[in-house]
């Protein structure tokens, strides 16, 4: 690729002096064929775009319907987060805590530069400098990304603010955070490159938190490569938040405003691929309600000078799950992905488009799936993978809210937490304390999905939808929450709420409707926050008394209203000993509040049982 790297070549070595001598050692250790730092420009993009198609790794797709955006397919070995190969090096193995691997920091390195040598023989080595956040913003933190592969370029261009004046901005001796990553694919001389190489057989996502370091190898795939999103943002963002007094949170962030122009901005923690997409982008059925978008999926939240907690979204972009995303579901997110867009593992359509599960009503009469067989509605399998995703910019969202890059963030009024659950847990809970509501999240659980390998469908626990992101002892950051409660008076600190959007009835059809109809629940919460609707006291928490729910508009059975808000003390018993098996892996270190919390409730469901 000489005469191509030569045209993405840019003078933007910086004179950071730990960083160049950071790069010059991953150079030493990694042996690439090239070095090229990463100027975040348009013109790089675009060479970066060509090489890619050159080499065979994207597809252009139909400018016409889809301009500057590409189609790329991976390794059917690399399709997700690998979370059994995701370690948390801390020094101290207790640190980790019992939801993370561990290994020792010293003994991984050991085998890491083992892998890591000559790993890049063949290819470019790319250092990426990025800002999580707006530049500039008092929330915002940088780190660099060494990487291999020029997708993962493309990725973190789009969902960071890349390039080499991110330093300028952040001064010459900036502290950044580590990332080291490679497809661990070196290629011999004259040897044929895959479309999609990588190292299937050894997979290392490995966090450093004591010295904010990430070390990647072997995965190409999303969270695994693109370092600034779940590894910076999430795991090593965590550690730092608790010891700097803030939170890092795996949260959309989304504006809320009422027919009289009044808004309100809220969070929202729920799993992976449990539609955090779909909700900061909600069209809302209720007239006059607007909905605008600040972030998708994770949320850096810190203490004004005014005692309330504001949030940024530290990233560009969206690297949101396509199948399941339509015109019907999020045509905000459909709108957004209109142009400017990488898509990974959707399905190709003969007239040069993607196209992916749910995308439109009908299926197309032919495709070529992601594994680049023809395709048929016949064929009896899914066209796209169920992980397909896109990257795409978050200023392209219709929906986007205004003051989404406000480097000052935006004031919080309410925390949302959420899971799917088909039985036991109400569509809407109204938390009776931050207290309360950090249980409420701390005992959240969903059943699992694509977003990462294993098992689909099956119940966990998933704490504030972290489990696999905090970077440190779980029982410690509970705790964090329990100290960021303190930190604030009451009337300043977000009120809490834990919803389900997927609650069955008997024989297995949901209660309620969802998308734009979640405007109802959000409408309650709002009016909640300014003291203007009711609410009724039950074990588990409050839900909308009766009436108070908006069902203009829609035809809701009374008796699927009652199903949807009912608590049912023995399946709530049943819970208790769930709770307790979750709750005691954290042992000593789970925080005193949570045991009363526990106690409390099941005080609230005994009595509520006699
Ligand atoms: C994501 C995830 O990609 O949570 O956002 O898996
Ligand atoms: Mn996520």
């Amino acid at each position: 690729m000489s005469s191509l790297a030569l045209e993405v070549e840019s003078s933007s070595k910086p004179k950071h002096r730990p960083l160049t001598r950071w790069v010059d050692q991953v150079a030493q250790m990694c042996k690439p064929d090239r070095i090229h730092w990463c100027d975040g420009s348009a013109e790089e993009y675009q060479a970066l775009q060509r090489l890619m198609t050159l080499s065979g790794i994207a597809i252009p797709l139909d400018p016409e319907k889809r301009p500057n955006s590409i189609l790329v397919r991976s390794d059917p070995g690399d399709v997700a987060r690998v979370e059994d190969r995701t370690f948390i090096c801390s020094r101290s193995q207790e640190d980790a805590g019992p939801t993370n691997n561990w290994e020792d920091p010293a003994k991984m390195k050991e085998k890491l530069t083992e892998l890591f040598t000559g790993s890049m023989a063949g290819r470019t080595l790319y250092v990426i400098p990025y800002s999580m956040g707006p530049i500039g913003s008092p929330i915002a933190k940088i780190g660099v990304e060494i990487t291999d592969s020029p997708y993962v370029v493309v990725n973190m261009h789009i969902m960071a603010r890349v390039g080499t004046h991110v330093l300028d901005v952040f001064g010459e001796d900036a502290e950044f955070v580590r990332g080291l990553h490679s497809i661990g694919a070196p290629l011999a001389p004259n040897q044929q490159d895959s479309t999609w190489p990588c190292n299937k057989g050894q997979k290392y996502i490995c966090h450093f938190p004591e010295t904010r370091e990430i070390l990647s190898y072997g995965s190409g795939y999303g969270g695994n490569a693109l370092l600034g999103k779940k590894c910076h943002a999430l795991r090593i963002a965590s550690v730092q938040a608790r010891d700097e007094g803030w939170m890092a949170e795996h949260m959309l962030i989304l504006k809320l405003t009422n027919p009289a122009g009044e808004s309100k901005y809220m969070t929202g923690a729920f799993p992976s691929a449990c539609g955090k997409t779909n909700l900061a982008m909600l069209i809302p059925t209720l007239p006059g309600w607007k909905v605008e978008t600040i972030g998708d999926d994770i949320a850096w939240m810190k203490f004004g000078a005014d005692g309330r907690l504001y949030a940024i979204n530290p990233e560009a972009g969206f690297f949101g799950v396509a199948p399941g995303t339509g015109m019907k579901s999020n045509l905000n997110a459909m709108l957004t992905v209109n142009k400017n867009s990488i898509f990974t593992n959707c399905a190709m359509t003969p007239d040069g488009d993607v196209w992916w599960e749910s995308m439109t009503e009908d299926k197309p009469a032919e495709l070529v799936d992601w594994l680049r067989r023809p395709w048929t509605p016949n064929s009896g399998r899914k066209a796209a993978h169920p992980n397909a995703r896109f990257t795409t910019p978050a200023g392209q969202c219709p929906a986007i809210a205004p003051e989404w890059e406000d480097p000052k963030g935006v004031p919080i009024d309410a925390i949302l937490f959420g899971g799917r659950r088909a039985g036991v847990v109400p569509l809407v809970i109204e938390a009776f304390n931050w207290q309360h509501g950090t249980f409420l999240g701390a005992t959240a659980s969903s059943e699992t999905t694509a977003a990462t390998t294993g098992k689909v469908g099956q119940l966990r626990r998933d704490p504030m939808a972290m489990l696999p992101f905090c970077g440190y002892h779980m029982g410690d950051y509970f705790a964090h929450w329990l100290k960021i409660g303190k930190h604030a008076p009451v009337s300043k600190l977000p009120q809490i709420y834990y919803v389900n959007w997927f609650r069955q009835d008997e024989s297995g059809k949901f209660l309620w409707p969802g998308y734009g109809d979640n405007s109802r629940v959000l409408k309650w919460i709002f009016e909640r926050c300014d003291g203007n609707a009711l609410a009724q006291d039950t074990p588990v928490g409050r839900v909308p008394a009766r009436g108070e729910l908006d069902l203009d508009g829609i035809h809701m059975p009374a008796e699927n209203m009652e199903k949807l808000l009912h608590v049912e003390t023995k399946d709530w018993l049943a819970e208790v000993p769930l709770i307790k098996e979750h709750f005691a892996k954290f042992g000593t270190r789970l925080p005193e509040g949570l045991q009363t919390e526990l106690a409390a409730l099941v005080d609230r469901l005994k009595s509520d049982k006699q």
